[in-house]
């Protein structure tokens, strides 16, 4: 399967880019054929009815088509801008849906975004999603959002927190906790089988009461 990976980000630097990068590893890694691009790779004038009836399609928006076409299927990263999607990727949407046959139409989308924010770019996919599906793209319903992104990497473009490793990391803990847990449950069973013996083993005393002295 070959499945298109590209960023929306124009910046060098950008945490959607490293996104995708390491959405690119994992996808290669679980039998993927991965095309990997960004935005900067096709340049294309703003939208306008008019350059489109004299010029036609620009290069870059035509390169992009083809190469979503060549692909079974996209996993795009994009970032979220005032809770949209950047001009970037809005105007190129717009441009593929000018062309015949159209690029959008009946391919597989999984969206995916990075922010600083608390949240991720949730609200902004929100939006991009409705795009792509009024063009009758296939979007997975689920998205990824990375939140805290500028701190999430690693130098060699892992991320710093995954699930699996604060779980392998917790280890020593667990093993802590329970033996903790163990050792309650051990005193909670002395003390019943302890209560219980005291019940059960517990015989009545016939005790003599002594007589009051008599009053001289
Ligand atoms: C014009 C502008 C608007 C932004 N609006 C949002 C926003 O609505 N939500 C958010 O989480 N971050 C917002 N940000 C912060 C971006 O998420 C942040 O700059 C991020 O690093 C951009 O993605 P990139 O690094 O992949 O380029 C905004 C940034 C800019 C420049």
């Amino acid at each position: 399967m070959k499945i298109f990976v590209y960023s929306a980000s124009l910046r060098e630097q950008s945490v959607n880019l490293k996104l995708s990068k390491l959405i690119a590893k994992v996808a290669e890694a679980n039998g993927a054929e991965v095309d990997f691009a960004r935005m900067n790779d096709f340049d294309m004038p703003m939208y306008n009815f008019d350059d489109q009836g004299s010029s036609g399609i620009p290069a870059g928006a035509q390169a992009l088509a083809d190469r979503i076409t060549a692909a079974d299927g996209m996993i795009l990263t994009s970032p979220e801008y005032n809770w949209l999607p950047p001009a970037t990727i809005k105007n190129a949407v717009d441009w593929l849906s000018r062309m015949q046959p159209m690029p959008l139409d009946r391919k597989s989308i999984l969206l995916s975004s990075a922010t600083p924010s608390l949240v991720g770019g949730v609200r902004g996919l929100m939006s991009l999603r409705t795009a792509y599906e009024a063009l009758g793209t296939w979007v997975y319903p689920k998205m990824f959002t990375l939140a805290q992104a500028p701190g999430a990497f690693n130098d060699d473009g892992t991320l710093t927190y995954s699930f699996i490793e604060s779980v392998q990391a917790m280890h020593p803990f667990y093993i802590i906790r329970f033996l903790g847990g163990l050792l309650f449950l051990v005193g909670t069973l002395v003390m019943v089988y302890n209560l219980f013996k005291t019940v059960v083993g517990s015989k009545p005393v016939i005790a003599p009461i002594p007589l009051p002295a008599a009053a001289n």
